[in-house]
């Protein structure tokens, strides 16, 4: 058995290309996953360009794995994932021990190329966009615990003027319906209780299914709510643009749905919003979050930002502020903005200094940060269903598990009960974990 590393960097999706990646190596019944890159006959980087220095880093890292294979020429070296997909043979170029390049559609057909290049030594890339085909391999994959992620759609349409995804994801693509239900009943009858769907805008999902109809989003999330065993579902990362009412519908009547949704508004200028071409207003966001608050009252947001978009000025940073406050959200994601290359918003005027832009990221962190912990507060004294996850790592004598709103919780159990969900009431709260006592 060959002895196989996988590197991982960047976003769920990128996770769950990495256990498809060592899924279909291992399928092969020739190669085996190994935590230790001294030892591994191959290196695999699954890359990410979502921001900075996305190549700069790839390249340090290929130049630690050169010394490896200066050790040992037998190693292979594989670059995937988006900056492959975008760099293509200019890593090749750059990084002359490196093997094979493959793309974010073309993981499936790394064991074939890496059995090439065991045969003949010489380099091979792949960064075409063959659609689903990654996807045709039906053993489950990505299971953390008790729960597990899984792919409904791919890539991205929308363009916003600041992102690469669309151009190292390709375009949108759903996989068909009874594919994606097949995977989750088999997750289940392993013990998965919980499911993460994913996808760059899974609420943009159409599927084909078996009588050739169309399955939409709001439709899928009903089928899946039907497969016993799966007792909660969530899904990322999902786009106000398509986050329509027969959506918003689902949310009153299946109770498997978190009361927890990741809704990324990037920022509360409707100015910045139209200069990343995000095509909705912050009327139209908030009008989704009365609806959603209609359907499930105690509906818990929370949402990605940018700070210090080209032409954000202070007043816009300031109604980023406001919006964040107006609607509460809770933990969110916070990230400086950073050209990338090829996109229209690299084309844009930047004037805003990096002193300017770590100020204002380092305000808006904090009034999440306090928001969260508010959140958190009103838990206090409250019955949360736990999905409960195992023995806790500080404590042997407490087990933890996870809440509908994603807050680790420890408390005194048995471990009969691991893998299953408990009842347990909250009565102190932290600011990485809450304690409670199992009803
Ligand atoms: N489909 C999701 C976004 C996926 S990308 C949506 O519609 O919102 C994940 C997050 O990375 C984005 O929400 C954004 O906040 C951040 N991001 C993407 N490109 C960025 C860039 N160039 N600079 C800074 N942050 C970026
Ligand atoms: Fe990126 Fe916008 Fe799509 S943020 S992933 S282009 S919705």
């Amino acid at each position: 058995m060959k002895q196989t590393y996988i590197k991982t960097w960047g976003c769920q999706m990128n996770e769950y290309d990495s256990s498809m990646i060592a899924k279909y190596l291992e399928k092969t019944g020739q190669y085996s996953m190994t935590t230790n890159s001294e030892k591994a006959d191959i290196l695999v980087l699954n890359t990410c360009s979502i921001r900075e220095k996305a190549q700069e880093k790839v390249f340090h890292q290929l130049g630690r794995w050169k010394k490896l294979k200066n050790k040992n020429p037998n190693v292979i070296i594989a670059v995937g994932g988006c900056v492959a997909t975008q760099e293509g043979e200019e890593i090749f170029k750059r990084s002359k021990h490196v093997d094979i390049i493959f793309g974010t559609q073309s993981l499936h057909k790394l064991p074939k190329m890496i059995s090439e290049i065991e045969k003949k030594r010489k380099f091979l890339i792949d960064i075409s966009f063959p659609e689903l085909d990654k996807f045709n391999c039906s053993l489950p994959v990505q299971k953390k615990g008790y729960t597990a992620s899984v792919s409904i759609m791919e890539g991205c349409n929308k363009y916003c003027t600041f992102c690469i995804v669309p151009y190292t994801r390709g375009k949108e693509i759903s996989r068909p319906s009874d594919d994606i239900l097949f995977e989750i009943s088999n997750l289940a009858e392993n013990g998965i209780r919980e499911v993460n769907l994913l996808g760059q805008n899974v609420n943009a999902y159409q599927g084909p299914t078996f009588n050739g109809k169309t399955c939409f989003f709001s439709e899928l999330l009903r089928l899946i709510s039907e497969i016993d065993g799966i007792d909660r579902i969530r899904f990322t990362t999902s786009n106000p643009l398509e986050f329509t009412d027969d959506i918003i519908e689902v949310y009153k009547d299946t109770p498997k749905l978190v009361s927890f949704l990741h809704l990324p508004v990037q920022s509360g200028s409707n100015k910045i919003l139209k200069l990343m071409k995000r095509s909705y207003t912050t009327e139209k966001y908030e009008k989704i979050i009365e609806k959603l608050i209609e359907a499930r009252p105690n509906i818990q947001i929370s949402s990605d930002f940018i700070v210090g978009f080209p032409g954000e000025s202070k007043e816009d940073f300031q109604q980023t502020i406001n919006f964040i406050k107006k609607i509460n959200f809770d933990m969110s994601y916070s990230f400086i903005y950073s050209s990338r290359p090829g996109t229209p918003a690299s084309e844009m005027k930047d004037e805003i200094n990096l002193k300017e832009k770590k100020e204002r990221l380092y305000i808006l962190q904090n009034y999440i940060n306090k928001q969260t912990m508010s959140w958190s507060r009103r838990m206090l004294g409250s019955i949360q269903s736990v999905l409960v996850e195992g023995i806790s790592k500080n404590n042997p004598m407490e087990l933890y598990g996870k809440t509908e709103n994603n807050r680790i919780v420890n408390f005194y159990g048995s471990s009969k009960i691991i893998g299953k969900f408990a009842q347990v009431k909250i009565n102190k709260v932290h600011t990485h974990n809450l304690k409670g006592t199992l009803l």
